[in-house]
């Protein structure tokens, strides 16, 4: 089964508050409403002002191409921690990530399960990404070198969604992305370019074809087929990191060149002198 049916790609807000030093006693905080907050200290502010520490709050997830109101979410964030922690500064720092979740909350790591040869992987984070970037260190050395390895089974990327609840989500992320596809007989974000404005995207209807169309600060037109070259979902703009996304998999691309800014498609959106 491929990978990509068993994770479900989010992008996740973050925010950087400047606080007095010793205002906040370091440590890693969560909760656990949906979506999740997490917080952290980062010592220093990063500018080498004496006194000063971060806060980084984060959180606010949503399925990658399935929203673009950035704003709205780092606002969020920032009341929600004005409310709990009362000595924090300023807002100093914000962006935001994208993390895979698997169905059963544990990452996937190992062989590549399309058996590619000498091909390993290490996805599914959960955002437990040092927990588990650490654990692949350990366990993918050991399979590359064939040793045995105890969590080898625990963490195999073939394994099958255990329990219900696994099982559900994994029906539940499969279906979200069949109904993607009905985008393509749905009208485009605007009737036309001329409704873009600098430094913005949005996909327009032209016939059967679906563009992705990105105005620049200049006033150039940059054109793609907004069909993801993974396996054809029409892509989303994603105003806060100026890409395109996929609410598919979670492939990114540049507004400009349609490069790939994050897998799983390997290859760039098409030109139009391209076949789709
Ligand atoms: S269709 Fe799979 S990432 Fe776009």
């Amino acid at each position: 089964m491929a990978i990509h049916t068993k994770q479900a790609p989010y992008r996740t807000y973050v925010i950087g508050m400047t606080v007095p030093a010793g205002a906040v006693p370091a440590a890693l905080y969560w909760d656990t409403a949906d979506p999740y907050r997490y917080v952290r200290l980062q010592h220093g502010d990063g500018q080498g002002v004496e006194g000063t520490d971060v806060l980084l709050v984060g959180g606010e997830d949503h399925k990658t191409g399935h929203a673009d109101d950035a704003e709205q979410r780092f606002a969020r964030l920032e009341a929600w921690t004005r409310a709990r922690f009362t000595a924090v500064g300023e807002v100093a720092f914000r962006w935001s990530g994208q993390v895979m979740e698997p169905v059963d909350y544990l990452g996937y790591i190992g062989r590549d399960p399309e058996k590619a040869e000498n091909v390993y992987i290490a996805t599914g984070d959960s955002g437990q990404g040092t927990t588990h970037g650490t654990i692949a260190g350990m366990l993918l050395t050991d399979l590359i070198q064939g040793h045995s390895n105890p969590w080898e089974k625990l963490y195999e990327p073939t394994r099958r969604a255990v329990g219900t609840t696994s099982a559900l989500e994994f029906v539940k992320e499969n279906l979200d992305v069949a109904t993607k596809y009905t985008e393509w007989v749905q009208p485009g974000d605007v009737d036309s370019e001329e409704e873009i404005a600098l430094g913005a995207g949005a996909v327009v209807r032209r016939g059967a074809r679906m563009v992705a169309v990105y105005r620049n600060t200049f006033g150039e037109l940059h054109e793609h087929s907004a069909a993801c070259t993974h396996l054809g979902c029409i892509v989303h703009w994603n105003s806060q990191e100026m890409s395109w996304d996929c609410p598919c998999h979670g492939s990114r691309f540049n507004p400009s060149t349609g490069e790939v800014l994050n897998g799983p498609a390997l290859t760039a959106l098409r030109t139009f002198e391209e076949k789709e």
